[in-house]
């Protein structure tokens, strides 16, 4: 099975990225054709400072490769070195009716948090949807809050389907049911514009705090607590088995111990589960030139795929001539 994922080096990454998309794709390399890159022309919707783009570019790379990616069973690359990426956009875009990218939520989201509204924000389901079935994946690991883009991807190759032929292959959305949506520290989807992050990466003092900041229920510390609710055990419950669930589920109900506690117990776990990752995050930041020959080898098989597809759509749409 084919399996393609990409991830917008617009910040830091955070669990929910880990969860929802990278671990995923992590798992899935062993028996599949995956093919998973860092979405830096998706990422210049938000990012307007270049530098500032082209470091977290090497940052997401550097720590996709440290979460385990591999580039011997994956194709890993930056979308913007395989160019063919935005001829497909432009082709596409006569496929997509306005209604279908008026209908975006993410797009209704951003702009009604008052981002301002500019082509590139609007038609990125249609970038998204080239990235898609330039490759021709059967499935798509995302979180919930990709969902949508996954089905315009379909539509627009519905549209173009049912003039040239069956050319594209209808993708897939795959949703990990328990990690759909992993809550940030207020509760709410965890992501970078809402500034309720935790990051998978970087000082344990700031970890703590951040897990600190986490919203809590006030009980006095003798009172048994709710788990069911509580952002704290719902983050950790992501780290843990069943068992382990189980005994946290047990200390909240037999009371005596405050949400300080469970959070210094979220951080410790957290802190724990990333160990070996962050230590060979360490070897790749020492080692920057190695992660670019690895994403210039990955770019070179992303485009020995895509090169044949666009050919055959330059053929089919007229120009070639
Ligand atoms: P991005 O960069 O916002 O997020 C990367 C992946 O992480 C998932 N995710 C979450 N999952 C669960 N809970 C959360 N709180 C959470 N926050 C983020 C996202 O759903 C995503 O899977 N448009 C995409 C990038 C992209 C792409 C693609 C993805 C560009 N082209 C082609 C798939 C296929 C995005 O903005 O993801």
């Amino acid at each position: 099975m084919r399996v393609l994922t990409g991830i917008q080096p617009s910040g830091d990454l955070h669990i929910g990225n880990y969860f929802g998309s990278i671990k995923q794709m992590v798992d899935a390399q062993n028996n599949n054709d995956t093919f998973a890159f860092i979405a830096n022309y998706h990422a210049q919707t938000s990012v307007k400072d270049g530098k500032r783009l082209a470091e977290l570019t090497m940052q997401s790379a550097t720590d996709f490769l440290a979460l385990g990616i591999d580039a011997q069973k994956s194709i890993f690359w930056v979308q913007s070195d395989v160019k063919e990426v935005l001829e497909l956009y432009w082709v596409l875009s006569s496929f997509t009716p306005m209604g279908l990218l008026e209908r975006a939520h993410s797009y209704k989201d951003k702009t009604a948090k008052g981002i301002a509204a500019n082509h590139s924000l609007f038609s990125y389901p249609v970038l998204m949807a080239a990235d898609i079935l330039l490759y021709q994946p059967d499935i798509v690991p995302v979180g919930k809050d990709q969902i949508q883009h996954v089905e315009i991807a379909r539509d627009i190759a519905i549209k173009f389907n049912n003039e040239y032929g069956d050319i594209f292959k209808l993708p897939e959305y795959k949703i990990e049911a328990n990690v759909a949506t992993v809550p940030g520290t207020d509760g709410q989807k965890m992501s970078k514009s809402y500034n309720n992050t935790v990051n998978i990466f970087g000082e344990e003092k700031k970890q703590l705090k951040t897990i600190k900041k986490i919203v809590t229920e006030p009980v006095p510390l003798e009172e048994p607590k709710e788990y069911e609710n509580c952002n704290v055990y719902n983050m950790a419950k992501l780290f843990l088995n069943e068992n382990e669930c189980k005994e946290l589920q047990e200390r909240y109900k037999r009371g005596g111990e405050g949400h300080g506690h469970f959070k210094l117990y979220l951080h410790d776990i957290i802190w724990e589960y990333f160990k070996p990752y962050r230590q060979r995050r360490e070897y790749y930041a020492a080692h920057q030139d190695e992660v670019r020959d690895i994403l210039k080898l990955g770019a070179a098989k992303a485009q020995e795929v895509a090169l044949p597809m666009i050919d055959n759509i330059r053929s089919l749409t007229g120009i070639k001539y």
